[in-house]
């Protein structure tokens, strides 16, 4: 069966005490909106509304950079929930089936209980829930298994309050029912506010059919009004990610303390020791290792390759059974062919190292290619900044790099070639050359002894 969603997201988000509109506020890496917008597609919806309001530009930018297909509606004033549903009703005006009304705020939504709602033939359905810490949340008024009305927080009387089933604020309408109760709403409450809930009431004085469904899971219909309600709902769809994960054949090690974004990929049989950040739009091969204290950011990380401890790896490639770390710092356009490796104390940008290159401690390069095999010793740099232009180094296969060598770019290393440790090389260098450009060193024998007395005697 088709349906529609509105999704409200035009509050302040006072209890946020920000800046930012509270639906723009990240769990692992993306707003609260994106999980509700990804919830409704997921449950099949056939369009996809969001009002919008405090601060619109805002989520209106965000809506657009992530490219969903949705589509907004203003509200001007927040003159509460019930009011920003009537602002779709034009939209709405040659629609007579089902809608879905889900909250921003509302981020940890299961798609099954989108369908589930959907699937329930009533006028009215609203999504309950039963919690030990119902404050906040509207109350579910019942008698016997009937479902009479439901009050707010602030409009509850101690006796209300102590009700356990709460109202998730999620709800399935028939669109031209909903409507007509809307403009019947009245705002004479605690907060002044025309509520949403309110309809249940109206609809029931009809004699149109309401009912309520208790979801399973109680974390699916976690309202996140504060940062404290964030971080929670953040660690619930932490587990949730990490057991998909797990039950899809990786293995977590310390998983309590692994941040991995929704949108991460990891293949089976790899292996992962928390604490660990995955981020972004990454892909990690199967088999492959990902050590401790590491982060990485938007990057591939194929089959079989090897990122150890205390490394940070962004917008990076690394190719089959590569290895990186520890303590490897690859940038935007680092390529790491299958055999090479960087090791200890190595960053690199817009780096490509061939199949078998090395660069095992202690190294900037960037904008540059290694060929293969290459070994590039401790202490190399490619001086790739001038302070206006960045230039590129271009060292061929089988080049063995001695110690401490400066690349000034731009410059060119013809294969099978070696630098001395300690040259500065400005010139491009032929193949199967040894290019040394170093000072000449001078022995003066005896001289220590007379600087050492000469400082004596200074000293006096
Ligand atoms: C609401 C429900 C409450 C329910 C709870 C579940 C009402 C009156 N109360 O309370 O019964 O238990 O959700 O989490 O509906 N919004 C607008 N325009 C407005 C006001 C709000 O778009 O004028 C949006 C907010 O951005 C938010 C959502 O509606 O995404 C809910 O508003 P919020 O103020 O958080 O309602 P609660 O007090 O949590
Ligand atoms: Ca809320």
């Amino acid at each position: 069966m088709g349906f529609k969603v509105i999704i409200l997201a035009a509050g302040k988000g006072t209890r946020f005490k920000s800046e930012l509109p509270k639906v723009l506020h990240k769990i692992l890496g993306k707003p609260m909106l994106w999980y509700v917008v990804k919830a409704a597609e997921e449950a099949g919806a056939d369009e996809i509304v969001v009002i919008v309001g405090h601060k619109k530009n805002l989520v209106e930018k965000f809506l657009e950079e992530e490219n969903l297909p949705v589509k907004t509606i203003v509200q001007k004033e927040q003159l509460g929930t019930g009011h920003a549903v009537l602002c779709a009703e034009e939209t709405f005006k040659n629609y007579d089936g089902k809608v879905i009304v889900l909250n921003g705020d509302t981020p940890l939504i299961n798609p099954e209980d989108i369908k589930n709602l959907v699937s329930i033939d009533s006028d009215m359905v609203v999504l309950t829930g039963e919690t030990e810490t119902p404050r906040g949340y509207g109350r579910v008024i019942r008698d016997g298994g009937e479902v009479l009305k439901i009050v707010e927080e602030k409009d509850a009387t101690d006796e209300e309050k102590k009700i356990k089933e709460i109202n998730s604020g999620i709800y399935a309408f028939r669109v031209k029912p909903l409507f007509e109760a809307l403009k019947n709403l009245k705002n004479d409450n605690a907060q002044g506010e025309y509520y949403l809930p309110d309809v249940l009431k109206i609809f029931k004085e009809k004699g149109l059919k309401v009912k309520a469904v208790k979801t399973e899971d109680f974390n699916s219909i976690m309202g996140v009004n504060n940062r404290y309600e964030l971080s929670r709902a953040e660690r619930i769809l932490s587990e949730r990610i990490i057991k998909n994960h797990q039950l899809n054949g990786v293995t977590i090690h310390n998983p309590e303390s692994c941040y991995i974004e929704p949108e991460v990929n990891i293949g089976k049989d790899a292996e992962i020791f928390g604490p660990v950040y995955l981020k972004g739009k990454t892909s990690i091969g199967e088999r492959c290792t990902i050590g401790a204290f590491t982060e990485i950011v938007d990057s591939v990380i194929e089959d079989e390759a090897v990122v150890k401890t205390h490394c940070h790896v962004e917008k990076a490639h690394l190719k089959k059974g590569a290895s990186a770390g520890p303590f490897s710092r690859l940038r935007e356009g680092t390529v790491i062919e299958t055999g090479a490796r960087t090791g200890s104390f190595v960053e690199t940008k817009k780096a490509h190292l061939k199949e078998g290159a090395k660069a095992n401690h202690l190294t900037y390069l960037g904008d540059c290619t290694i060929g293969e095999n290459t070994n590039i010793g401790a202490g190399t740099i490619t001086c790739n900044y001038d302070g206006y232009n960045k230039w590129r180094t271009e060292i061929g296969k089988n080049v063995f790099v001695g110690s401490n060598t400066l690349f000034i770019a731009p410059v060119n290393v013809g294969d099978n070639s070696i630098t001395a440790a300690g040259s500065v090389i400005t010139k491009n260098i032929p193949e199967n050359t040894l290019a040394i450009a170093r000072a000449k060193q001078i022995n003066l024998e005896g001289r220590a002894e007379k600087i050492r007395e000469r400082n004596k005697r200074k000293k006096k």
